[in-house]
């Protein structure tokens, strides 16, 4: 069946008291909105509809980002769950298959339980997402009879009976798109929030004579953010899941509560990830590799056997080939840093190539940046670097050169070649001694005038 998602995002999300729209702020790196269309995207959408309102044109950007197809529908007044979803109505024009409604402030529906959903729906009309929550506190209450579910009734309107049900309604709705559209027009809003409830569709399908019901997930899933304190919870459990996926699969993390992974990290088996390392978005660590304790890595590439921090930053572009060396106070971005190259102290390589064995010395700093524009480094193979070269780019240093401590290389080093640049060194006899003499004698009259 085909599937179209249609993702409400519309609201201020008041309680988190910021300018941000509330679904752009980061779980695991990357806006919320992202992870509730990553799960969708298990279903393989053939449209994806993002109900936007507060902010809209910033979670429009956000969710192209995402996904380019995505088409933004524009809900000017919130007027509840059931008109957001009615907003999707033209972008679904044509569309025959199943509309599932998420919410993009509810990051962690699993992709199982979506394809759960997916087959409840081969025998209801409607299917609903539930959960047993430990607090069932204002969630709204599934009103089962067996397996068929008669109705979902908000907290605010329920009666103590109703309130009394702990089986309690996610938001996660699957329906035809046909019936769904069919299914709100019908909905008023005759309650005690004034609003369109896209949760009065249930009753109105079984009115129809159509068959709806719910089938429960995790209420970890189901945890939905309004406030920072969610956002921490949510990132908490996000990472409490990724750690445990990690070390599922082979990487050894020996203080697995001090590492910090991103919607995307991907790392290898037989990796080891050392305390306190953080990964922003876009990281890929192959096998065998090990990430030593405090290290930063984002956008960045580490191949087999490369040794990586302590204390290194790569930044977006990084690309360590096999067995490579990035050492304390490293920085890397966008460079290649070819097979058995090291780079260990102290140094900044951006906007460079070095090439395979080459050594890079303490100290070492790719000048890419002249106050307009970057420019690049072309480091050769089997290069020695000398501590403290200032490359000054554009500059090649071709294989197999060195350049001298200290130098600052603004021309390109021919193959072979030993490059200094920096002042002749000159030596005057005794004048050491002489200087600091001249110097105590100046502190002594100092001390005298002072006390007399
Ligand atoms: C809704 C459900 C409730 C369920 C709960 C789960 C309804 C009527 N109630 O209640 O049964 O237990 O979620 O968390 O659906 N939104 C829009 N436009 C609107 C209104 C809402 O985009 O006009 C978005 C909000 O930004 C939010 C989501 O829909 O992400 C849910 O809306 P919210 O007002 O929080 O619904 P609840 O009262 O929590
Ligand atoms: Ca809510």
């Amino acid at each position: 069946m085909a599937t179209a998602l249609i993702i409400l995002a519309a609201g201020k999300g008041t309680r988190m008291k910021s300018d941000l729209p509330k679904v752009l702020h980061k779980v695991a790196g990357v806006p919320m909105l992202h992870h509730a269309m990553r799960g969708g995207a298990a279903l393989s959408p053939e449209r994806t509809i993002v109900v936007a309102g507060h902010g809209a044109d910033e979670v429009e950007a956000a969710a192209r980002d995402y996904d380019p197809d995505a088409i933004i529908a524009l809900q000017e007044e919130q007027n509840g769950t059931g008109h957001a979803v009615a907003q999707a109505k033209p972008a679904l024009e044509g569309f025959d298959g199943d509309a599932i409604v998420l919410y993009g402030d509810t990051p962690f529906i699993s992709p199982e339980t979506l394809e759960r959903m997916a087959e409840a729906r081969k025998s209801h009309d409607v299917v609903v997402l539930g959960f047993e929550p430990a607090d069932p506190a204002r969630y709204g209450r599934l009103v089962m009879s067996g397996d068929r579910l008669d109705r979902i009734v908000e907290f605010k309107d329920a009666s103590d009976e109703e309130r009394a049900i702990t089986f309690c309604n996610s938001g996660v709705i699957c329906a035809g798109a046909a019936t769904l559209f069919d299914l709100i027009e019908a909905v008023g809003n005759d309650n005690a929030s004034g609003e369109y409830y896209l949760t009065d569709i249930v009753a109105i399908a079984n009115a129809r004579g159509l068959s709806a019901t719910a089938i429960a997930c995790d209420e970890a899933e189901t945890l939905g953010i309004n406030s920072r304190t969610d956002l921490a919870a949510a990132e908490a459990a996000f990472q409490a899941r990724a750690r445990a996926e990690a070390m599922e699969n082979g990487v050894t993390l020996p203080a697995p509560e001090t590492v910090h992974f991103a919607f995307d990290t991907a790392i290898g088996r037989d990796t080891t990830i050392e305390q306190n390392v953080v990964f922003g978005p876009g990281v890929t660590v192959e096998t065998g590799a090990h990430i030593r304790a405090f290290s930063h890595l984002e956008g960045c590439h580490v191949s087999r056997g490369a040794v990586v921090g302590p204390y290194a930053r790569l930044r977006p572009g990084a690309e360590l080939a096999e067995d490579t060396r990035i050492g304390n106070f490293v920085e890397v971005k966008n460079a290649t840093i070819d097979e058995g190259a090291k780079v260990n102290h102290l140094s900044y390589i951006g906007d460079a190539h070095v090439g395979s064995g080459s050594n890079i010395g303490a100290g070492t700093i790719t000048c890419n940046y002249d106050g307009l524009g970057k420019h690049h480094t072309e480091i050769g193979e089997n290069v020695f670097i000398g501590s403290n070269t200032m490359l000054v780019a554009p500059v090649t240093v071709g294989n197999g050169a060195l350049t001298g401590s200290g130098s600052v290389i603004t021309k390109d080093v021919p193959a072979d070649a030993l490059a200094i640049a920096r002042a002749e060194q000159v030596n005057k006899p005794g004048m050491a001694r002489k200087l600091f003499e001249l110097l105590k004698k100046k502190k002594a009259q100092k001390t005298r005038t002072e006390a007399g």
